[in-house]
């Protein structure tokens, strides 16, 4: 069998975030795994609009040609009011067939580990049908972030991100044979 592909997708768009450091750490984690083909996708690369809001028939085609080609999804989630970010939610309604019957698994940072906003964001999974897995690294704004800038994971993540993937490429692989 052909090795899953799996996008690690960075969750915010706004100047100055921290999810990319965050996803280089987790693809790089992942990279040294060897078993899948992985990649950082960054929904600020497809601007998007608002849906509904303007024609947007090039990037909605961009963007779900990029989800299709994708068998399971990391999402780098992090915590704005307590919920996911818009751009965020956007994306995640600009596709409807390129989410299904695919596995998806969770870091979100935050203050309190970006905790709700990954429980709102498997709620919104669960009505797309991508099964989410229970392993959920959560990372801590206060302890993982110097100065709540410079991304300084501590040691006991690994466990989890690996725990994470070992669910991610289970399910991801049992869910292509389905489609
Ligand atoms: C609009 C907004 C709302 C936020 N609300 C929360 C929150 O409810 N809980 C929390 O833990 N952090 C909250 N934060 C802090 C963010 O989690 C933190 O800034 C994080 O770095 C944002 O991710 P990003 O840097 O990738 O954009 C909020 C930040 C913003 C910009």
């Amino acid at each position: 069998m052909s090795k899953l592909n799996i996008g690690i997708i960075l969750g915010s768009t706004r100047q100055g975030r921290l999810s990319p450091q965050v996803g280089e750490w987790v693809k790089q984690i992942a990279d040294g795994r060897g078993n899948a083909n992985y990649e950082i996708v960054d929904i600020a690369d497809y601007k998007l609009p608002f849906l509904g809001e303007s024609d947007a028939t090039e990037q909605a085609t961009a963007w779900n040609t990029k989800l299709a080609g994708l068998d399971g999804f990391v999402f780098i989630v992090q915590e704005y009011n307590h919920s996911i970010t818009a751009s965020l939610k956007n994306a995640l309604d600009f596709a409807r067939d390129a989410w299904n019957n695919k596995a998806a698994g969770i870091v979100s940072y935050g203050s309190v580990g970006g905790a709700r906003a990954a429980e709102h964001l498997r709620g919104i999974l669960g009505e797309l049908s991508v099964a989410d897995v229970r392993i959920h690294p959560a990372l801590s704004l206060f302890t993982d972030f110097e100065n709540g800038t410079v991304f300084k994971p501590a040691d006991l993540h690994l466990v989890n991100i690996n725990g994470m993937l070992d669910q991610v490429l289970a399910w991801s692989g049992a869910l292509k044979v389905l489609r």
